[in-house]
């Protein structure tokens, strides 16, 4: 059983950790992130006294930041860890994502795949979830996921940094979760999204809000209104989300 002390100190360490590795605010000595899920405490310092240390491009709200997700199974112990579900509220992700039987869904930067499960029964047998990622132990993880799930309409592709690697008009949604500051030169890769979408289609970006009780120093952070400009900068039309989750904000971009 876990309780509820458990449960926070998970969600803490999940949220270092993540927003360590998705928002570039590492140890001063550049430990990787795995082993900040195990209880160093170079981790906290970093993340929450604001510390820059560490690897990655940083560029702030304008640059991508570079981190190393090469260890899946590490990974895998954070993201996938059973706590996250009440923060992250899998089911009122999906229900915003307005999925139909036989959708295409593509999930960007989908890591150790903790959404796929979820897209794949909203999208039924006659759907198609793809979990891109740009890191080959993340896809190989997730392969081996789908399979041992069973998740049939389910597949994981290796994608380049810049592009999502989807042909024009052959997808009805994109989720991307803790990852759009990743991505470097943001408004071209909304275009690229944009021209992926079909008509109708939306892609929904996930992130933590700047005031959650852990994560990168702000200036790491991506606000809503910037993902939002960027979306728009790509010809979407955006509406954002503030509470509708405890600590991420949801900006969604639809293709008029
Ligand atoms: C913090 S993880 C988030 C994983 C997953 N979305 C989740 O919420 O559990 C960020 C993921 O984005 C991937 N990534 C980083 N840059 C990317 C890019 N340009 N395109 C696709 N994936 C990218 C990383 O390899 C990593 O697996």
């Amino acid at each position: 059983m876990i309780t509820l002390s458990k449960t926070r100190t998970l969600a803490a360490l999940f949220l270092l950790t993540a927003a360590s590795a998705c928002g570039g605010a590492e140890s001063a000595e550049g430990d990787t992130v795995p082993a900040h899920a195990h209880g160093h405490p170079g981790a906290h310092e970093g993340a929450e006294h604001g510390g820059h240390g560490g690897h990655g491009a940083h560029g702030g709200h304008g640059g991508a930041h570079e981190h190393d997700f090469s260890d899946a199974e590490g990974f895998a112990e954070l993201f996938d860890d059973p706590s996250r579900d009440e923060w992250q509220q899998p089911a009122l992700v999906i229900e915003k994502l307005e999925l139909a039987e036989g959708m295409i869904v593509a999930d960007i930067g989908a890591g150790t795949g903790y959404f796929l499960p979820h897209l794949s029964r909203a999208v039924g047998d006659e759907g198609h979830v793809l979990g891109l990622d740009v890191e080959p132990n993340m896809v190989r993880y997730m392969t081996e996921r789908i399979g041992r799930d069973g998740l049939t309409n389910a597949e994981a592709r290796e994608v380049p940094t810049t592009e999502p690697g989807l042909e024009a008009a052959s997808v009805d949604r994109i989720l991307i979760v803790n990852t759009w500051h990743h991505i470097s030169d943001r408004e071209a890769y909304a275009a690229k999204l944009m021209e992926a979408l079909r008509p109708g289609g939306f892609v929904l970006v996930v992130d933590f809000t700047q005031d959650a009780p852990h994560g990168p120093p702000p200036a790491m952070r991506l606000p809503p209104e910037t993902v939002a400009q960027e979306l728009e900068a790509a010809g979407f039309t955006t509406t954002t989300e503030t509470d509708a989750l405890s600590i991420q904000y949801v900006v969604r971009g639809a293709r008029p």
